[in-house]
């Protein structure tokens, strides 16, 4: 097979010190390969999250290390780090909330702000992205003012104007009614398989993990399954 877009090796997470260490990830390895769909699954507390803040390159390990694009990622500080993160990844995350008091558009810009794209530029990227996820009737709507699934549609738009290479979601159809959930999950899988954008995704639902090419399975901080290894 050809070369991972990303490596993760042996990583290890604790958390706390002396008594109060917590081992969230205890040696998690595999490969992603450019245009899969991942799901990250397991019980609360399996160490999802964590994993993907790591892959995400939010957070450092403790040990271990992630190849991205054959770049050593623990080399990386600063201004390049930040640039590598805006430039190859979207984030469908639940804590990264949209800034309610300012319109849509404003939010879904923001990436493009952060990478130094121009007024003009960004309102246009912003729009098609919007237009993508039918929300462009909304651009000029504060965030605060939509429906659960479509702060949701604006989340993924948002996580699209850079033309991410690799999309990570956190229970992207989490608090979303089934209807709701079902439509943000088309969209993902439609990212993925028409655009080619590598779909990571930690995920409680079943369904939403079947569709997935490959299911990784976390327990207590190790991979207990990889859904790959038993296919290859
Ligand atoms: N900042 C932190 N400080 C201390 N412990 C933490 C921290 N973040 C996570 N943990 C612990 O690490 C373990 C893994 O947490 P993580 O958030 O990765 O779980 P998860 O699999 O995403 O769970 P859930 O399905 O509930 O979201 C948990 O036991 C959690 O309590
Ligand atoms: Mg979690």
């Amino acid at each position: 097979m050809n070369t991972p877009i990303m490596s993760v090796d042996d990583l290890h997470k604790s958390y706390g010190r002396g008594q109060n260490r917590f081992d969230a990830l205890r040696g998690v390895s595999f490969g992603v390969h450019e245009g899969e769909s991942i799901a990250i699954v397991g019980k609360s507390g399996s160490g999802k999250s964590t994993l993907m803040h790591l892959m995400a390159l939010l957070d450092a390990p403790s040990s271990g290390g992630i190849v991205l694009e054959g770049v050593d990622t623990g080399t990386l500080r600063g201004s390049r780090l930040n640039r590598t993160r805006n430039r190859t990844f979207g984030f469908v995350f639940q804590q990264f909330f949209l800034t309610g008091n300012t319109t849509v558009l404003d939010n879904v810009v923001l990436p493009m702000k952060i990478a130094g794209i121009g007024r003009a530029e960004r309102r246009r990227r912003g729009l098609a992205a919007l237009e993508q996820l039918e929300m462009e009737g909304k651009a000029r709507s504060k965030a605060a003012d939509l429906s659960g699934g479509q702060k949701q549609r604006v989340v993924i738009a948002r996580a699209l104007v850079n033309n991410p290479r690799i999309l990570f979601a956190d229970e992207p159809t989490g608090n979303l009614d089934s209807q709701t959930g079902a439509v943000v999950e088309d969209i993902l899988f439609t990212l993925n398989r028409e655009h080619g954008i590598t779909l990571i995704v930690v995920t409680h639902d079943e369904d939403l993990a079947a569709r997935c090419d490959r299911r990784i399975f976390l327990r207590d901080g190790l991979v207990v399954e990889d859904s790959a290894a038993v296919a290859a």
